[in-house]
């Protein structure tokens, strides 16, 4: 398949959406599965909660949440990669309250209700920064008010001041728009988009951000 953005890395495609999961957990020797599961902890996730993923990849953070949204609440996840929507529908099986949508986050969509929490991890920093603004434009259009945008994602710095040893792989692992991304001022950015009310928590030495926003 043709990448939407040729220079974007969360287009992940062949070897790396079929091994995602696994190529995850061997590089950071296992750490990176304590961290998301300790991010989604974080979310604070409510047993009734209607949650969208967007950019859900293999449905292994669906399975997270829904250890807290049980089978009263509901999750939907988006993704355009066929290879991770077989995944998603694989791993998430034996839920009936989780569903998979093939459905392009960065072009306009209104799902048929609002959700209660839209959930990004790892994707929006992937993107030239007019297709986030548009992308936070879906979140919004998609939440119910008072609802929340959890995103995960690498946190505000400056790549200059990052030790030389991290520099070296985030240049290495990472596309462009991630050097851009983290150094903006999301906070100013999602309160320019009508969101609020923020609450953050840190990893990886601050590196990495779960930034939890209100919609007004
Ligand atoms: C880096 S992976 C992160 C996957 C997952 N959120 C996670 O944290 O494990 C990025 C995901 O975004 C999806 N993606 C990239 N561009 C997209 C787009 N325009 N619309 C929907 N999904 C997209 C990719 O297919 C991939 O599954």
């Amino acid at each position: 398949m043709t990448k939407i953005y040729p220079d974007s890395h969360v287009e992940v495609q062949g070897f790396s959406a079929r091994y995602y999961d696994l190529v995850l957990t061997i590089i950071s020797a296992g750490v990176y599965n304590k961290f998301i599961k300790s991010a989604i902890a974080a979310m604070n996730i409510q047993p009734d909660e209607h949650i969208l993923d967007l950019g859900c990849g293999t449905g292994r953070n669906a399975c997270l949440m829904h250890e807290y949204t049980g089978d009263t609440g509901h999750i939907t996840g988006m993704d355009i990669s066929e290879e991770m929507g077989n995944q998603f529908k694989r791993n998430c099986a034996a839920f009936n309250n989780v569903e998979y949508r093939n459905q392009r986050v960065d072009i306009p969509f209104t799902e048929e209700k609002p959700f209660d929490t839209v959930f990004m991890s790892f994707v929006l920093h992937g993107f030239p920064h007019e297709v986030r603004l548009k992308v936070l434009q879906n979140i919004f259009n998609n939440l119910k008010p008072g609802g929340r945008f959890c995103l995960l994602d690498f946190s505000q710095f400056k790549l200059k001041d990052m030790p030389f040893q991290y520099r070296v792989l985030f240049k290495t692992f990472e596309c462009k728009y991630a050097f851009d991304f983290v150094e903006r001022d999301w906070k100013q950015i999602l309160a320019e988009a009508g969101f609020g009310n923020f609450n953050e928590h840190f990893w990886f030495k601050k590196y990495v951000r779960l930034l939890i926003a209100e919609k007004k």
